[in-house]
C-alpha cells in the first residue's frame, strides 16, 4: 500500500515522478505529494485526493528544470487523508524530506523522544518521525545519516529519502515493504515496484530487506550493514504499454479481456506434449530450483493466501486432492499466522498471491519456512518479497496487474494450481499418462473458450443493467462453483459496492435463505456436473420465494430457461475448463455494474492493490 517513486538524473524530474506516481495509483490514492530540492530548500507540493489533483496542483512545476524528485500516492494508515498528512513529509528543519511506505510501529515512543528534545510535528503520520530521526543524524552525510536512523525503526518501510542540500542524490531502504531501483544510463529511479520504471529502462533491481540503494544520476549502491554489495539487474520481460489501458475505459476491463493470452501463454510455456500418445507430458517449471523429489513424502499440502488468492486456493485444493491425492487445505494467511499451526517438514506450503507483497502472505510464509516446511510461492510480480523468501517459484506471468479488482490473476492461479496438481500427480504416480493426457488436452484451446465467453460481454451488460440497483446479492454453486461463487460477491461489492455474499449453495438453507424476497437477485453456477441436480433443486427453493434467479449454465441446457429469469450460457465441459471459463461472466456482471452505477472501477474506495499492512 502506498506507492513511491525518487528519480534522480533525467530531466523534468518532477514530471517524471508524477507519471510514475499516477502508474502507481493502485497501490493507493488518498492524497499524493512530490518533493524536490530547490536553491537549498525542500520544495514541497502534497494534495489531499488524487495525483490528478497533486497533477493540478503542481501547473506548470511538473515541468521544471530539476533531476531530483520524489513523490508518494498515499493509503492512509496513521492519519486522515489531508494535505499534512500525505507525503513527503519533511523535517522540523527543512532538510530532510521522505517518502514511506509501511508502518513504524515504534514512532509514538520515537515521536515522543523527539518531541523531547524540541522538535515540533506537523502531522499526524509515522513518516514525519523518519524524517526527523534522519534530520538529527544528518551533518552532510545522507547515507550515513539513513544507516543509522534505520536501526532505530521497528516495523515495516519502504523508504525514498532526500536532503535539500544534496540535488542529485536518493537514498532508498526497505525493511518488508518492496523497493525496486531502475537502473538507467546517466538516471537512476527507485519505485515500489517495476511499473514507474518501464518507460524508462527494464533493467531492475528489486532490493532485499535491510538493504540500502544510494542512487546518483551516473552512479547506483546497494549497501548491506553500512557497506557496499554486488548487486545484479532482472531484465523485466513486459513493455510499458502492458502497465497502460490500451484503448480500454479501465484497467479491470482490459485485463479482464487479457485472460485469453495470458492463459494460452502459460500452456504454451509450460507444457510440452509430445505427439506420441505413449510418451509422458512434460511440464516446466524453470524458475524452480529443485527435482522431483520436491513433491515426494509429503503428507499435506497448505494453501496460504487472501482475499482472490484464497478463492483460487479453494479452487486448487478440489484439483489437488483429486488429482494428486495430498489431503490439501486453503488457509487465510491471517489467520493461519497466529493460530499457531502444526507443521512440520513433511508439509508442503504454497503461498499464492499476485503482489507477492501481501503481509499477511509474507509473515505466514516465514512462520512456515522457520517451521522447516517447504515453501512454494505462486506469484505474479518478478522479484518480489514472497518470491524472494520462499525456497521455490511458480510465476503467473500475468504482466502488471494494475486494475485494483484482481481478475486475470485469479484465473492464471486455478491454472497454475492445476499444473502444479499434475506435476505432483505425475511423480507421485497417482494418475497415469493416460489420464494426464486426457487433463492436459482438456485445456488446449483455451484461448479461443475464453474468447468465446468475453463474447458475452453485451449480453452481460444488460443483465447489469436489470440490476444494477439491487441493494445485495447472492451469489450461489458448489464444488468448484462454491468459490466462484465467493469471487464473484468479493469482485461486486469491491468495485459497485453492492452488498453480496457467496456460498456453497448446500449451505443456503442453513441460513442465507433467509434473506431471499423478491428483491433479491441471487446468481446460481449451475454448468453441471456430479452436483447439477442438486443446484436446479436449489434454484426451485429460491424461486419459490420469489428470488430473481440469474443462473450461468451450459448451452445444453434448455431447461434451466424455465425456471431462471436470465441465463447466461457457456459451453460446459472438463472441471478444469468450465472453473475458469465461469469467472469471466462473474467478473464481467461485476464491472458492468460498476461502470452502470458510476463507481471508479480501477480505484474503488477504501481499497488498494497490494495489502501490505496486516
Ligand atoms: C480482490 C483482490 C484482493 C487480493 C488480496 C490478495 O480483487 O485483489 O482480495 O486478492 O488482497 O492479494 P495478493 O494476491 O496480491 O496477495
Amino acid at each position: 500500500m502506498c506507492g513511491i517513486v525518487g528519480c534522480v538524473g533525467l530531466p523534468k524530474a518532477v514530471g517524471v515522478v508524477l507519471d510514475g506516481l499516477a502508474s502507481l495509483e493502485y497501490r493507493g490514492y488518498d492524497s499524493a505529494g512530490a518533493a524536490w530540492p530547490e536553491g537549498g530548500r525542500i520544495a514541497l507540493v502534497r494534495a489531499a485526493g488524487r495525483v490528478a489533483d497533486l497533477r493540478n496542483l503542481l501547473g506548470g512545476r511538473a515541468g521544471l528544470d530539476v533531476e531530483t524528485a520524489i513523490g508518494h500516492t498515499r493509503w492512509a494508515t496513521h492519519g486522515a487523508p489531508v494535505e499534512k498528512n500525505a507525503h513527503p513529509q519533511v523535517s522540523a528543519d527543512g532538510r530532510i524530506a521522505v517518502v514511506h511506505n509501511g508502518i513504524i510501529d515504534n514512532f509514538v515512543k520515537l515521536r515522543g523522544e523527539l518531541e523531547d528534545a524540541g522538535i515540533v510535528f506537523n502531522s499526524d503520520t509515522d513518516t514525519e518521525a523518519i524524517a526527523n530521526l534522519v534530520a538529527r543524524e544528518y551533518a552532510g552525510d545522507l547515507v550515513r545519516a539513513v544507516e543509522t536512523a534505520l536501526p532505530l525503526l521497528d516495523g515495516t518501510f519502504a523508504l525514498g529519502v532526500m536532503a535539500a542540500d544534496q540535488p542529485g542524490l536518493v537514498v532508498g531502504a526497505r525493511r518488508g515493504s518492496p523497493l525496486a531501483v531502475g537502473i538507467g544510463v546517466g538516471f537512476h529511479l527507485l519505485a515500489s515496484d517495476a511499473v514507474p520504471i518501464i518507460p524508462h529502462t527494464r533493467r531492475v533491481v528489486f532490493l532485499g530487506d535491510d538493504q540500502v540503494a544510494v542512487v546518483a544520476p551516473g552512479a547506483c549502491e546497494i549497501r548491506e550493514k553500512g557497506v557496499p554489495i554486488d548487486w545484479a539487474c532482472t531484465e523485466v520481460t513486459w513493455s510499458a504499454d502492458a502497465a497502460r489501458k490500451g484503448g480500454y475505459d479501465h484497467f479491470m476491463l482490459k485485463e479482464i479481456h487479457e485472460q485469453p493470452i495470458v492463459l494460452e501463454n502459460m500452456f504454451r510455456d509450460r507444457l510440452r506434449l509430445p505427439p506420441a500418445s505413449d510418451s509422458d507430458p512434460e511440464f516446466i517449471f524453470p524458475e524452480m530450483e529443485f527435482s522431483a523429489d520436491y513433491f515426494k513424502g509429503i503428507s499435506r499440502i497448505v494453501l496460504l493466501a487472501q482475499g482472490t488468492a484464497y478463492h483460487a486456493c479453494m479452487v486448487g485444493r478440489n484439483m489437488i486432492e483429486r488429482v494428486a491425492r495430498v489431503p490439501t487445505y486453503p488457509e487465510y494467511a491471517a489467520d493461519f499466522r497466529y493460530r499457531d499451526p502444526i507443521l512440520d517438514p513433511s508439509v508442503l506450503v504454497i503461498a499464492v498471491t499476485q503482489s507477492g507483497e501481501t503481509m499477511d502472505t509474507l509473515h505466514a510464509v516465514r512462520l512456515a519456512r522457520e517451521s522447516g516446511c517447504k515453501v512454494l510461492a505462486l506469484v505474479n510480480a518478478v522479484g518480489s518479497s514472497i518470491a524472494r523468501e520462499a525456497d521455490a517459484v511458480f510465476y503467473l506471468n500475468c504482466g502488471p496487474e494494475i486494475g485494483v479488482a484482481s481478475t486475470k490473476a485469479f484465473t492464471a492461479m486455478i491454472a497454475g494450481l492445476y499444473f502444479l496438481a499434475l506435476r505432483m500427480g505425475q511423480i507421485r504416480e497417482t494418475v497415469d499418462r493416460q489420464e494426464i493426457r486426457r487433463r492436459v488436452n482438456d485445456l488446449l484451446g483455451i484461448g479461443h473458450r475464453l474468447e468465446a465467453v468475453l463474447a458475452l460481454d453485451q449480453k452481460i451488460r444488460r443483465i447489469a443493467r436489470k440490476y444494477k440497483d439491487a441493494a445485495n446479492f447472492l451469489f450461489l454453486g458448489r464444488g468448484t462453483g462454491w468459490p466462484l461463487a465467493m469471487e464473484g460477491a468479493l469482485k461486486l461489492k469491491e468495485v459497485s459496492y453492492i452488498h453480496a455474499e457467496g456460498y456453497d449453495a448446500a449451505e443456503m438453507k442453513h441460513g442465507p435463505i433467509a434473506l431471499v424476497d423478491e428483491n433479491m437477485p441471487v446468481f446460481f453456477i449451475a454448468l453441471g456436473g456430479r452436483r447439477y441436480d442438486k443446484i436446479v433443486g436449489n434454484i426451485h427453493e429460491v424461486r419459490a420465494r420469489k428470488g430473481r434467479i440469474i443462473a450461468l449454465a451450459s448451452h445444453g441446457d434448455k431447461a434451466i430457461s424455465k425456471i431462471a429469469d436470465d441465463v447466461v450460457r457457456i459451453r460446459a465441459e472438463s472441471g478444469i475448463m468450465n472453473s475458469i471459463c465461469c469467472a469471466v461472466p462473474l467478473q464481467l456482471l461485476a464491472y458492468h455494474v460498476a461502470v452502470l452505477r458510476g463507481s471508479d472501477v480501477d480505484k474503488p474506495k477504501n481499497l488498494a492493490k497490494s495489502v501490505t499492512v496486516e
